[in-house]
């Protein structure tokens, strides 16, 4: 049976795992929404179930070192924790009727309030803003995925990184306020999906720790 756990938990337990954020913008707040129609009704829920494909399932297993906090338009924060994550498919379906369920539980939390939605996923009625201090103070250092930004190559990384990202849309102007300062770390010239940059994250962090490369080159 599951332990009871809570977001703080989570954060306290930071060492060791790869944290992703991905701020969502237009994912509706209910969880009303038919799976049929993801990219359109959904407000482009594919976009996150990709990124949650990519944050932790490997070919046959799972990465029980990864996290992902879903940032809901700044108004939930759905984290899924691959040390507990059950049910979680490669189909872009059975992953929005997870989120889906964590959007219905947010909308009975007051703020601040957090509750387990399923197995490894959390949703807690919070912001940005608060996550991001949170992560900080648990002593991550967060990464802003950027095209303009250092090689992901050469990059020094933290050892606590939380990687920063974006939906189809650009972080707006209050979001990125929140991220200035911050390290800036491309994964390549080319703008790509955000899916896409947390597998090259996975497989540069992947090459480091198998001595591949250390990062320097
Ligand atoms: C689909 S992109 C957003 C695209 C942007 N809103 C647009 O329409 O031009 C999603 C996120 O992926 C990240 N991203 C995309 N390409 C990247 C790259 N080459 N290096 C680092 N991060 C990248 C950024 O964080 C971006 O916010």
């Amino acid at each position: 049976m599951e332990a009871p756990w809570s977001p703080d938990q989570v954060l306290s337990t930071i060492t060791n795992v790869r944290t992703f954020v991905v701020v969502s913008h237009t994912v509706p707040l209910d969880g009303e929404f038919s799976l049929n129609d993801l990219p359109g009704g959904a407000g482009r829920l594919d976009i996150l179930c990709r990124c949650a494909v990519e944050a932790f399932l490997l070919s046959h297993g799972i990465r029980k070192d990864a996290r992902l906090h879903l940032v809901i338009r700044d108004q939930f924060v759905i984290t899924l924790e691959g040390q507990r994550l059950r049910h979680l498919n490669p189909d872009e379906r059975s992953t929005a009727a997870l989120l889906r369920r964590a959007l219905a539980l947010g909308g009975e939390l007051r703020l601040g309030e957090s509750a387990r939605s399923t197995a490894g996923i959390n949703v807690c009625r919070t912001g940005l803003a608060e996550l991001l201090e949170e992560l900080q103070a648990a002593g991550a250092a967060l990464v802003l995925l950027d095209e303009g930004g250092e090689p992901l190559r050469s990059a020094p990384l933290a050892e606590h990184a939380a990687f920063v990202l974006s939906d189809h849309r650009d972080f707006a102007p209050q979001e990125l306020e929140l991220l200035d300062g911050v390290q800036r770390v491309s994964v390549g010239p080319k703008w790509l999906h955000g899916h896409q940059c947390i597998t090259l994250v996975h497989s540069e962090l992947d090459q480091r720790e198998a001595g591949w490369t250390n990062g320097l080159s």
